[in-house]
C-alpha cells in the first residue's frame, strides 16, 4: 500500500478578486520507507505540495489518501490529529520557540498529543535528543543555540512522536556545507530506520543521495526518476 497517494490535486490561492493556481492536477505516490527529494525553481509549488502532504493546508480538487485515510474528508480536529500522529516537520528557519528550552521544544508534539505521561515524555525527549547529539544541551534556551544545533532540535522534535513521515523544506538552506552534511546524515539515519522522508532541496548532492527526485515546474510534477 502507498503511504502517500495524491491524485489530481489542485491548489488555488485566493486573495480577494485575485486567484492563483499553485498546483495543477498533481499525481504523486510515495511508498512507506522511501526518501524523496523535491526540486524546482522558486514558485514552482514545492512548499505548497509539502504543506498539503503535511495536512497543514487544504486543497481544492483531487484526492489525498494518507496511510489509508481520506484526508479530504477530515475536519480541523481530524487533520490536527493525523498531523500530530503521522508527520514531523523540519523547516529551513527551524521554527523553534525561542524562549523555550531545548527540552520543551522537543516535547511540543508530545504535549499536543495529550495522552502521553510526563515520565514517558521525559524518556522520549531524552532519547530523541541523544539521537541528534544534543543530550547535554537540554536546558539551554533555543535562542542560545547555533544554526546547526537549532536544526538538530527541530529534527528531534520531528521524530519524538515516532511519525511515519518526515517532511523537510530546505532543512539545510540556512546552514554551512559541513553542518548541512551533518543534518542530512541525521535525516538519512531516520530514513534507514524506516521513516519516509520527503525533502525539498536546491542542493543537487542532497537530492542525488535520495532514492528518487521529483521535479516541479509551474505547479506540475515533471516526472520522477
Ligand atoms: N498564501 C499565498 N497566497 C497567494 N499565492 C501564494 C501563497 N503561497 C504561495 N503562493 C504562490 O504559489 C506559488 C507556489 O509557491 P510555493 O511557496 O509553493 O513555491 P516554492 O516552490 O516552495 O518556492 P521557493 O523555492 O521560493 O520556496 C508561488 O507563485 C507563490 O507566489
Ligand atoms: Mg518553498
Amino acid at each position: 500500500m502507498m503511504l502517500i497517494e495524491l491524485k489530481k490535486i489542485d491548489k488555488i490561492y485566493r486573495n480577494g478578486q485575485q486567484s492563483f493556481q499553485a498546483l495543477k492536477e498533481v499525481d504523486l505516490s510515495i511508498r512507506e520507507g522511501e526518501m524523496v527529494a523535491v526540486q524546482g525553481k522558486s514558485g514552482a509549488g514545492k512548499s505548497t505540495l509539502l504543506h498539503i502532504i503535511g495536512c497543514v493546508d487544504s486543497f481544492d480538487g483531487g484526492s489525498y489518501l494518507l496511510d489509508g485515510t481520506d484526508v479530504g474528508k477530515l475536519k480541523d480536529r481530524g487533520l490536527a490529529r493525523i498531523r500530530n500522529q503521522k508527520i514531523g516537520f523540519v523547516m529551513q528557519d527551524f521554527a523553534l520557540v525561542p524562549k523555550l528550552s531545548v527540552y520543551e521544544n522537543i516535547a511540543v508534539p508530545l504535549y499536543l498529543s495529550k495522552s502521553v505521561r510526563l515520565r514517558e515524555i521525559r524518556d522520549r525527549v531524552e532519547k530523541a535528543a541523544e539521537d541528534v547529539g544534543l543530550a547535554s544541551q537540554l536546558h539551554k534556551l533555543a535562542n542560545q543555540l547555533s544554526g546547526g544545533q537549532k536544526q538538530r532540535v527541530a529534527i528531534a522534535r520531528a521524530v519524538v512522536n515516532s511519525p511515519k513521515i518526515i517532511l523537510a523544506d530546505e532543512p539545510t538552506g540556512a546552514l554551512d556545507a559541513a553542518t548541512a552534511g551533518e543534518i542530512m546524515a541525521l535525516l538519512k539515519k531516520q530514513n534507514e530506520r524506516g521513516t519516509t522522508v520527503v525533502i525539498i532541496t536546491h542542493d543537487d548532492s542532497v537530492a542525488g543521495s535520495s532514492g528518487r527526485i521529483i521535479r516541479m515546474k509551474d505547479g506540475k510534477i515533471l516526472g520522477s526518476q
